[in-house]
């Protein structure tokens, strides 16, 4: 009997001894921090630009996308109508502050000043996409002063759109979106209050402010499910403000989880939350950021939509992940908790070193940064490819690091 409790008690202690080891290893790769070589990946985009830039001199056009498997950029009209415009200028500016090389200042300066007109847009929410990069990157970066007035211009465009009976912005037109009738507001939309944000605090009427606010009060409320996952369309009733539909356009089903679409909410809140410190905007840029990481697959790239990503073959999207790890590094230096700074800067270092691998680089491939991105798979194109987008918000995210580094 006595030699059985003998028996028992060496085997509790060598199993307590095993998961005390265990619990050790646990911690000691927990706190393993990843890492990145930040000065190479800054390195790589301006070799990348150097080779690309010398191409690019039609200055009626911009850098859209590169196709699968080709090299160059395929380059799209300075068109009103097309959302990207202001991408390849913020690229430029961004190289500038990460390099201080002056050639870049001179060629974003360039990029920037062919598009001064699209300050009075209306047909759509895009030009706070337009024309932040771009002036409102020069204003800051290359402390282009003149783009004051640009900027303030865009921004009482863009406010012409909302609409106080139901709290939104219209993001698009029944005209190019004949699917919708009514109020249409799209998840994106959330990027283009920064510039309402920057507006109001430079100068511009404070409805300016009110009306980001409210917008992205109102998102808050019928833009996500449950689950915190966000739909992409969302139709209002005009006239009363009444949820009518909620629908996609990008996403794999009006009911599925759109990639890009998340990472949108998880910038704009992120941002929302930056220029008003209202907490209920932090809690929420948390949550759907937790959610959002959540669905992340090992290399920390989602496929285009969340809802297809079990399987393999469906394309990645690098934009997403470019958008997010650029939201995240803001984030980390905006929650209270050590142990919430932490995770979020560790998932943005995780993508960045992701996205600067070899599998998701396009050094030595094509013109861009960044490969495997998707634009819009559901309507047939830019599948797979190199987006110019893609590229802003990583070159962005690799600016707000060094900062954060020089900090430390
Ligand atoms: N804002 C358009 C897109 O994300 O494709």
């Amino acid at each position: 009997m006595r030699f059985k409790a003998l028996l028992l008690i060496i085997l509790i202690s060598l199993v307590s001894c095993k998961d005390s080891k265990k619990n050790n290893e646990t911690k000691q790769v927990s706190e393993i921090k990843p890492e990145i070589n930040l000065q190479k990946q800054i390195d790589d985009c301006e070799h990348q630009l150097e080779i690309a830039v010398p191409k690019l001199t039609d200055l009626t056009k911009h850098p859209r996308l590169i196709d699968t498997d080709k090299k160059e950029w395929k380059e799209v009209g300075n068109d009103k109508l097309i959302w990207t415009s202001g991408f390849y200028p913020g690229v430029l500016w961004y190289a500038y502050d990460v390099t201080g090389n002056e050639r870049w200042k001179e060629e974003a300066t360039k990029r920037t000043e062919v598009f001064e007109d699209f300050k009075n847009i209306t047909e759509h929410h895009d030009i706070g996409f337009m024309m932040f990069p771009a002036y409102g990157k020069g204003y800051e970066i290359g402390k282009k002063e003149e783009y004051k007035d640009i900027l303030l211009t865009s921004a009482a465009s863009l406010a012409t759109r909302f609409n106080p009976n139901v709290g939104t912005i219209k993001s698009w037109s029944t005209k190019m979106h004949p699917r919708w009738k009514q109020h249409i507001t799209i998840i994106d939309n959330m990027l283009n209050l920064e510039l309402l944000f920057w507006a109001a605090k430079n100068g511009g009427d404070q409805k300016f402010y009110d009306i980001a606010v409210k917008h992205a009060e109102t998102t808050m409320n019928n833009h996500f499910r449950e689950d915190l996952t966000s739909w992409h369309v969302i139709e209002y009733d005009s006239i009363n403000g009444n949820v009518l539909n909620r629908h996609t356009k990008q996403g794999f089903a009006d009911d599925s989880r759109w990639s890009r679409g998340q990472a949108w909410g998880v910038y704009g809140y992120t941002m929302v939350y930056k220029e008003t410190k209202d907490k209920k905007f932090l809690d929420f840029a948390q949550k759907i950021t937790d959610k959002y990481l959540d669905l992340l697959p090992e290399d920390m790239v989602p496929a285009w939509d969340f809802d297809v990503q079990s399987n393999p073959k469906e394309e990645k999207d690098a934009s997403a992940a470019a958008v997010v790890a650029s939201a995240l590094l803001d984030l980390s230096t905006m929650v209270e908790s050590k142990e919430d700074q932490e995770r979020y800067y560790n998932a943005a270092i995780k993508m960045l070193e992701s996205l600067g691998s070899d599998k998701y680089s396009a050094v030595g491939k094509a013109d861009s940064f960044l490969l495997h991105s998707t634009g819009a798979k559901s309507l047939g194109h830019e599948i797979d490819v190199a987006l110019i987008y893609a590229d802003y918000y990583y070159i962005e995210a690799l600016s707000r690091l060094k900062k954060l580094e020089a900090k430390k």
